[in-house]
């Protein structure tokens, strides 16, 4: 059987947290498509030359999570060959037997629209900036909130796949709920149509 919940949304709105918890919970595979813009932005050199040789290893580098390697993939991420040449590979990832969750910026609208999950997650700006600041654990709150809301802009704003809900997409605004209760909504959405 394959299954694909596709979780969108902007950075730190709770789609990593969201999509782990529903991967253990129905036993599905998770891909964090992020890494893989990440992976590109910090290789360095000819992005496309990066995206085409993108190897297993180097989804395991330790600086992918940096603040840097976010800005770093959100260039990348608005170049229309760097997107193509990583299309069949989520794509493969999604329909692979067991299910599937992947999360990111496109999943819904480019790499799987016809995915049996859509979800998209969002906050406020100040919301996400709070949760990212907290996470990073060091400096100030202001400048981690003006890179959200540029990579906000940039996500948006690209011509190629932009960040925006799938029209059949639901909605999760998590800038009021716990991340518990989150968790327990996107679940009970899967369920119902697991037919659980
Ligand atoms: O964790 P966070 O939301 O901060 O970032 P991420 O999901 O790791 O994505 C980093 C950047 O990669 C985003 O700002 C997007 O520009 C890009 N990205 C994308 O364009 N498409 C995806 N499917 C995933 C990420």
């Amino acid at each position: 059987m394959s299954f694909t919940i596709a979780i969108d949304g902007p950075a730190a709105a709770g789609k990593g947290t969201i999509s782990r918890a529903l991967a253990q919970e129905f036993g599905f595979a998770h891909l964090d498509t992020g890494l893989l813009y990440r992976a590109v932005g910090v290789k360095g050199g000819d992005p496309l030359k990066a995206a085409k040789t993108l190897a297993p290893e180097d989804l395991n580098r330790a600086d992918l999570r940096s603040m840097e390697a976010g800005e770093a993939a959100s260039r990348v991420a608005a170049i229309p060959e760097v997107r193509a040449a990583l299309i069949a590979f989520q794509r493969d990832f999604a329909r692979r037997e067991g299910g599937a969750v992947l999360d990111g910026r496109d999943i819904g609208t480019v790499i799987c629209p016809e995915a049996e999950v859509k979800l998209f997650v969002t906050a406020s700006p100040e919301m996400r900036a709070r949760r990212r600041w907290k996470e990073v654990g060091q400096g100030c709150y202001e400048d981690v909130l003006a890179q959200v809301r540029a990579r906000d802009a940039r996500d948006t704003e690209r011509a190629d796949a932009p960040l925006r809900p799938a029209a059949d997409a639901v909605m999760l605004d998590t800038t009021e709920m716990s991340i518990d209760a989150a968790v327990a909504k996107a679940s009970e959405i899967v369920s119902a149509r697991l037919g659980r």
